[in-house]
């Protein structure tokens, strides 16, 4: 097997990941997906991750501990601060430190930014950043480009829509950052307030081929392989009466797959709110929920590779 470079390694940003190292995830998780059981859960046996939630989750916060229990290892953690010590004034630092005791591997998802980088400087053992405010959500990141991969064949050479909160979406910037180690075409649909923060493009700019646009034009849809689409998110808008000018600006349906590719993908970090209609749920465009099963795949996969020096 050639050098694990995830070994006992932090992942807080998807910047600090080469192009080779994100293939080498997507690899490894090809290889244990096809484990035996028995075999697989030989790679977290005897190992604990330690989560703490500060805002809620279910794909990220269960396809982690299912991830960690599908390679042998448990799960302690916080799924909502009111229920810990948090509620009694415990600092951040405080929580960090004894959730590091208890465990081998740390997942923190917290409101603000810089908060993974924060802890995995505390931390003793590793930790992986399960969003950190507005600014990344690096795992999301890494199991969107296994699913693009996967579903096309290849990042290379794609036309890749993103649609939405462009903004506020942490999941978005990861992506952005992991999808400039391809040679991509980005186009950005968004309202003119919730474009994306050009300051955060910071050292991958110039890879990056990026249009942006207000509304999706006809000819620039029927030419997309990707529709990444993402929420409006309400809970970080600074001002409520400024989510209410864009919230359901935006919906994929019928009338959109009817206009795009036939085998468009369209992808969804999720939750969703009315974004994507139910009504293509069963076709074979709606990649969102093969994304989310993913997930799962690429965390045991993460777990495994930062567990053990040499897993398989
Ligand atoms: N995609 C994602 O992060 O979903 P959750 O907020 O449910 O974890």
């Amino acid at each position: 097997m050639t050098a694990n470079h995830y070994y006992d390694r932090d992942v807080v940003s998807i910047r600090d990941f080469t192009r080779n190292e994100l293939e080498f995830l997507f690899n490894f998780t090809d290889k244990i997906s096809n484990l035996p059981r028995t075999e697989r859960s030989e790679l977290g046996k005897g190992r604990t991750l330690g989560s703490i939630y500060y805002e809620p989750s279910t794909r990220t916060r269960m396809s982690f501990e299912a991830a960690i229990s599908s390679i042998g290892g448990s799960s302690i953690g916080i799924a909502d601060p009111k229920s810990s010590s948090i509620e009694k004034g415990e600092s951040l630092s405080d929580t960090i430190r004894i959730m590091d005791l208890y465990s081998d591997v740390l997942v923190l998802r917290h409101p603000l930014d810089g908060s993974g980088r924060f802890a995995s400087e505390l931390s003793r053992n590793p930790v992986i950043n399960a969003g950190s405010g507005s600014e990344e959500h690096p795992t999301q990141a890494m199991l969107d480009l296994y699913t693009i991969h996967k579903e096309k064949g290849r990042i290379d050479g794609l036309r890749i829509g993103i649609i939405g909160d462009l903004k506020y979406g942490r999941t978005i910037y990861s992506l952005v950052y992991g999808l400039a180690n391809y040679d991509v075409d980005i186009r950005l649909i968004s309202p003119p307030t919730l474009r994306i923060r050009k300051e955060s493009l910071y050292g991958v700019e110039n890879k990056l081929k990026i249009q942006e646009y207000t509304d999706i034009p006809e000819e620039i849809l029927s030419t997309l392989d990707v529709i990444y689409v993402t929420r409006i998110q309400k809970e970080r808008f600074p001002d409520i009466q400024e989510y209410e000018k864009v919230k359901g600006t935006y919906t994929i349906d019928q009338t959109t797959l009817d206009k795009s590719k036939t085998d468009v993908s369209i992808m969804h970090p999720l939750p969703r709110l009315d974004e994507i209609s139910h009504s293509i749920d069963n076709t074979s465009n709606a990649t969102y929920f093969r994304q989310a099963a993913n997930g799962k795949e690429i965390r045991a996969a993460l777990l495994a590779l930062i567990i053990n020096e040499d897993p398989v």
